[in-house]
């Protein structure tokens, strides 16, 4: 296991995440930050999504990837055409007519010539007026989630889009698959990974995490990968749900149990705390 400096790294500048993301980590922050080392060379997150602990932390230092090709382009966008992406934000309305028209324009042929920042425009109205901010595609990758019930639904937030892009400003940012971050990181870098969660039970309909591509086989893949950045004294902390596979694959490492407020099972009404872990190769 590696050795953790003690010091804190603080952000100059207050930015929360800009899209709802599903399993986002604000719950959890306090958790997180605490376990966070303060002093390492460059910091990962493979699995960014809407990057709740990036935004806090704002290292100097950053490579941040996921395989979602769409939240990447949006990334992307923020860091370096923030203004246009502003000024394109300005002509949605929260109507639900005209969120089906939009949804809808990636069925048609001439949606391959939008430009990226029409396409990250698109992408923050959908996410902040669909249901749930629920990101899902059909099998031919054409956003399919309902319309949304909101009272006044923020589609544009200036400050914080300022905030996000001034945090990015020298982030590397990469459509990737998680294990493509073997190949870069050196020893005293940071990672923070958080995967798609196992499920706490594979019983009924639940037979495993296919949603998403992340299968108990990815689950195995990372923990391989979690063990390789070990012994190349790379410090990493992750974060998954308490099911008895994921005990079980971290066993050699810290395993501390946190809580969060989560929806339990897809009964409305049926919320409670239930353990998460974190997991770290390293004491904090
Ligand atoms: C639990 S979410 C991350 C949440 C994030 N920490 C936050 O605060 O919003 C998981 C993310 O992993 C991404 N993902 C799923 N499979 C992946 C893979 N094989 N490689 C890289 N990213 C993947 C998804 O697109 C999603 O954004």
């Amino acid at each position: 296991m590696v050795n953790a400096a003690k010091t804190l790294s603080t952000a100059t500048t207050a930015a929360k995440p800009f899209v709802k993301w599903v399993g986002g980590k604000r719950q959890l922050l306090p958790e997180l930050v605490k376990r966070v080392p303060s002093d390492f060379g460059r910091y990962y997150e493979p699995f960014v999504g809407g990057g709740a602990l990036f935004f806090h932390l704002q290292p100097q230092r950053a490579c941040l990837t996921d395989i979602n090709p769409d939240l990447v382009n949006l990334y992307a966008v923020i860091r370096d055409k923030v203004g246009e992406l502003i000024e394109d934000l300005r002509q949605h309305v929260y109507e639900k007519t005209y969120f089906y028209q939009l949804r809808g324009a990636d069925r048609t042929p001439n949606y391959q010539s939008w430009t990226d920042v029409q396409k990250a425009s698109r992408f923050i109205y959908l996410n902040k007026t669909c249901y749930n901010g629920l990101y899902r595609v059909n099998s031919k990758g054409q956003f399919n989630a309902p319309f949304g019930r909101y009272t006044n639904p923020t589609i544009l937030d200036v400050d914080n889009l300022y905030s996000c892009h001034h945090a990015l400003r020298k982030a590397v940012i990469e459509e990737a698959d998680f294990y493509a971050v073997r190949r870069r990181i050196r020893a005293n870098d940071f990672v923070y990974f958080d995967p798609p969660y196992a499920p706490l039970s594979t019983t009924a309909s639940f037979t495993g995490y296919t949603k998403g591509g992340f299968d108990t086989d990815m689950q195995y893949a990372l923990r391989d990968l979690c063990r390789t950045l070990d012994n190349r004294s790379v410090r990493f902390m992750l974060s998954n749900s308490s099911a008895p596979l994921i005990l079980d694959l971290y066993a050699e490492f810290n395993i501390d149990f946190v809580y969060a407020t989560r929806a339990i099972n897809s009964k409305a009404g049926k919320r409670g705390k239930i353990p998460e872990v974190v997991v770290t190769n390293y004491e904090y």
